[in-house]
């Protein structure tokens, strides 16, 4: 039934079947997912908070968005083990730029051997700690005002609308922000008494806010895509 699907599946992603999505990994993903990418994924899958990584099919759709929009200059808030950070650090040119942000470094490095190898590490300005000061330094700097192409956040759901008042400084006009997990596990269209598990719960008003100010910021052009747990691209018009 239709209003019970998304709770029969337990996979990573929004659409109707775990074998839709399975094809979709096995017939598009897999075959062209970088070594690295690869490498990195099984790293991650290790790891005791491995449901927080990026999907392999978000992880290609990241990095085919980047080189269609030539993005050189980006940022990303949310790091984790990289997995998102690869697929950025492969899409953009060899003198192209990330500034990534993260509470916590240990993550980080335990990927960065994988980017390291790849050798793209260079393109990468990993900054500990929380994002939103570094963005209000910014911000008061000026020189960082449209400069960014392409920014990728996944990180605090709580901040995503204190974000979105900086970011929207920062990309240039014609550039693009995501935010990931605009969909929050489906859990956007639960009813009320819904069992959803306590931090699903918690952040959900926060993603339902966010979905809101977006649609009706008319600074930027939206597109919200169920890729993943969904992400909301966000191009500035003005
Ligand atoms: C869902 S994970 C990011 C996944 C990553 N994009 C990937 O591809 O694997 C969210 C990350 O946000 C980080 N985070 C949480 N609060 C933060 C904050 N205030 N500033 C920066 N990063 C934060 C967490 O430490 C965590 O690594």
């Amino acid at each position: 039934m239709a209003e019970n699907r998304h709770q029969e599946v337990g996979h990573k992603s929004l659409l109707q079947s775990d074998a839709l999505y399975q094809y979709i990994l096995e017939t598009s993903v897999y075959p062209r997912e970088p070594e690295a990418m690869k490498e990195l994924r099984e790293l991650t899958a290790k790891h005791p908070w491995n449901i927080m990584t990026t999907s392999a099919d978000e992880g290609q759709f990241l990095n085919m968005l980047l080189k269609l929009i030539n993005a050189k200059n980006t940022m990303e808030i949310g790091v984790y083990t990289g997995y998102s950070l690869l697929a950025t650090a492969l899409a953009i040119p060899d003198d192209g730029k990330i500034l990534a942000m993260d509470i916590n470094r240990d993550n980080y490095e335990l990927g960065l051997p994988v980017i390291e190898k790849a050798g793209v590490a260079h393109k990468i300005d990993f900054k500990e700690g929380p994002a939103l000061p570094v963005l209000d330094q910014m911000i008061e700097d000026g020189k960082y005002h449209g400069t960014f192409d392409f920014i990728f956040v996944d990180a605090d759901k709580d901040n995503y609308i204190n974000y979105h008042k900086r970011l929207i400084e920062l990309v240039k006009v014609g550039g693009v922000i995501g935010y990931d997990n605009t969909l929050w596990n489906g859990s956007v269209v639960a009813p009320p008494d819904a069992p959803l598990r306590k931090y699903v719960r918690y952040y959900r008003d926060f993603v339902l806010e966010l979905n809101k100010a977006l649609a009706a910021d008319s600074r930027i052009e939206i597109c919200m895509l169920p890729v993943g747990d969904g992400i909301t691209l966000c191009r500035r018009v003005s």
